[in-house]
């Protein structure tokens, strides 16, 4: 009698099976690698400064409540865009509380020449160009809007869950302690779920952007044990060779059975 546990383990798979299994796993790390990337260059700048912070996470969603969207970007993301002087004066321009006249007089100029040639209309950024649009962002920051934190929230819902599955998928022929294999495959959706809700959370109460951060943390490191296990084990000998124990095994239950019959 073959012993199906053993069939299914991912050393033992076909060379068809373990070829597909680690191209998914090539391409989503990289994927995973540029998500990390991107959050270090879109969340990771918004106050200014290189590196993520729980600063970075609490601008995002509850926003810089002692200034403007306008005053954030300028003194963070957008920092390089326009000399420190063009900065100061839109600064200023939102403290004042976005003056029409002074917006006709040069703002509006300066928005052009420095900002125009991305936020134009073909762009998705918003039209700074137009005074409307400029006053609004020239207005108190109050973080991600519910229409931006639906928005994200499904996409990442939807797409990441498809990623655990599969991956927890894969892991789960790998020859692991199973209590710690549940643990594995359970945690990176319970974290997925924090992350999002703690989204949420942040917009009305800061100090929970802490639990971004370690929800974030917390399925990278399932992840990473889940993806550097499943590798190991589709490729190294000490895993692929035939088990000298179980061919024993299987010869000593089918003698076993004839005898049996
Ligand atoms: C090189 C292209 C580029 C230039 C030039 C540029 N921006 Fe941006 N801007 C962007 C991109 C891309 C984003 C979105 C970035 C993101 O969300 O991470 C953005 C976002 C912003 C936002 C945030 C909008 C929001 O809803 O939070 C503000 C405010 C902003 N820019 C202001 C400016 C101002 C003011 C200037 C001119 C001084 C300027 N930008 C010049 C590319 C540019």
């Amino acid at each position: 009698m073959i012993n199906l546990r053993d069939e299914l383990t991912l050393g033992h798979l076909s060379l068809t099976n373990r070829v597909l299994f680690s191209g998914f796993l090539f391409v989503i790390g990289i994927g995973l690698l540029m998500s990390g990337l991107q959050i270090l260059l879109t969340h990771g700048m918004a106050d200014g400064e290189p590196g993520l912070s729980k600063k970075d996470i609490v601008y995002s969603f509850y926003g810089n409540r002692s200034g403007s969207k306008l005053e954030t970007a300028l003194n963070g993301k957008m920092k390089s865009k326009a000399p420190q002087e063009v900065n100061d004066m839109l600064i200023r321009w939102a403290h004042d509380g976005a003056p029409k006249a002074e917006w006709d007089n040069k703002i509006g100029a300066a928005v052009e020449k420095h900002c125009y040639k991305c936020h134009d209309e073909e762009s998705d950024l918003p039209q700074l160009t137009k005074y409307d649009v400029a006053k609004g962002l020239a207005e108190v920051d109050q973080g991600a809007s519910i229409s931006s934190l639906t928005r994200v929230s499904h996409i990442h819902l939807f797409g990441i869950s498809f990623i655990f599955l599969y991956v927890g998928w894969i892991f789960s022929m790998a020859v692991f302690n199973p209590f710690w294999k549940l643990v594995l495959i359970s945690t990176p959706f319970a974290f997925l779920v924090i992350d999002v809700s703690s989204w949420w959370i942040t917009k009305y109460w800061p100090d929970f952007a802490i639990i971004t951060m370690l929800s974030g943390i917390g399925y990278s490191i399932s992840i990473m044990i889940m993806f550097v296990t499943s590798f190991a084990q589709m490729w190294l000998p000490r895993w692929t060779k035939p088990n000298a124990n179980n061919i024993y095994e299987i010869v000593r239950e089918n003698y076993l059975s004839k005898k049996r019959a």
